[in-house]
């Protein structure tokens, strides 16, 4: 795993962006593998100003979401579906078919991680993947004691995870039990993948990433199995390391 220390979260989101720029620009039919939460917004943010400054396209571009909560609706302003629209789809030419993320709504789940899979196989797979990390070390929502085997599945989200997103939402009670997310190994089959961390309270979680044992306890681990990882972490989330 290669780190990249970034002096702040600014920083760490331009370095991350030049790269997946830089990777649309070569192959402007990449799979890029996006995320959400707080990390990426500031990667997402250059990623549209770069758009209409020096007018990167993406018009022929697929992207893939990790994942999606269980039982709220793409319209709802807490999926994901939203998120991404806001965040970057709606302000770059990246058609919406082209943008795949898990359906938190199907009506069978089994049928929709075939689908999800299939998606991702059809595309050739995913050029670069962006992830963040949980506390407990999760990625997309495999949560501790994931099976480094998985494929897209669906899960219940630890506490922690709820407890984390809860604010979001107006009460820890609204946050959903249950997600659906692409697999570890679904992860794993990634060409590159971008690991973003900002904060002190991501400290721990790099330090267990970078010193600690390959662990189904600590999901995250699994990363250094893989041979294109770049962690890209501020001062803050490598004070431990
Ligand atoms: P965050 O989430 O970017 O909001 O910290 C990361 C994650 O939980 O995977």
């Amino acid at each position: 795993m290669n780190i990249l220390r970034a002096d702040n979260y600014d920083q760490l989101s331009k370095i991350a962006a030049s790269k997946i720029i830089e990777k649309v620009r070569a192959n402007p039919k990449a799979t890029i593998g996006l995320a959400t939460g707080s990390t990426p917004i500031g990667v997402y943010k250059l990623l549209i100003e770069d758009h209409k400054t020096n007018g990167t396209t993406y018009k022929q571009v697929s992207t893939v979401n990790l994942d999606e909560y269980i039982g709220i609706s793409r319209d709802d302003p807490n999926s994901y579906h939203y998120f991404m629209r806001e965040q970057l789809f709606n302000h770059i030419d990246i058609p919406l078919e082209q943008t795949y993320i898990p359906n938190g709504m199907a009506e069978d789940f089994l049928l929709e991680c075939t689908r999800f899979e299939s998606v991702i196989h059809e595309l050739g797979g995913v050029d670069v993947q962006l992830l963040g990390i949980g506390q407990n070390g999760h990625i997309g929502f495999n949560e501790p004691g994931t099976s480094f085997k998985s494929r897209t599945h669906v899960v219940t989200l630890a506490e922690s995870t709820r407890k984390a997103n809860s604010r979001f939402f107006p009460s820890l009670d609204d946050v959903p039990t249950h997600a659906i997310t692409m697999g570890i190994a679904t992860i794993m089959d990634s060409k590159e993948i971008i690991l973003l961390a900002s904060g002190a309270s991501k400290a721990k979680a790099i330090a267990r990433l970078v010193h600690g044992e390959v662990d189904e306890d600590f999901p995250a681990s699994a990363l250094k199995l893989h041979k294109n990882v770049t962690i890209i972490a501020d001062i803050a989330a490598l004070q431990l390391v």
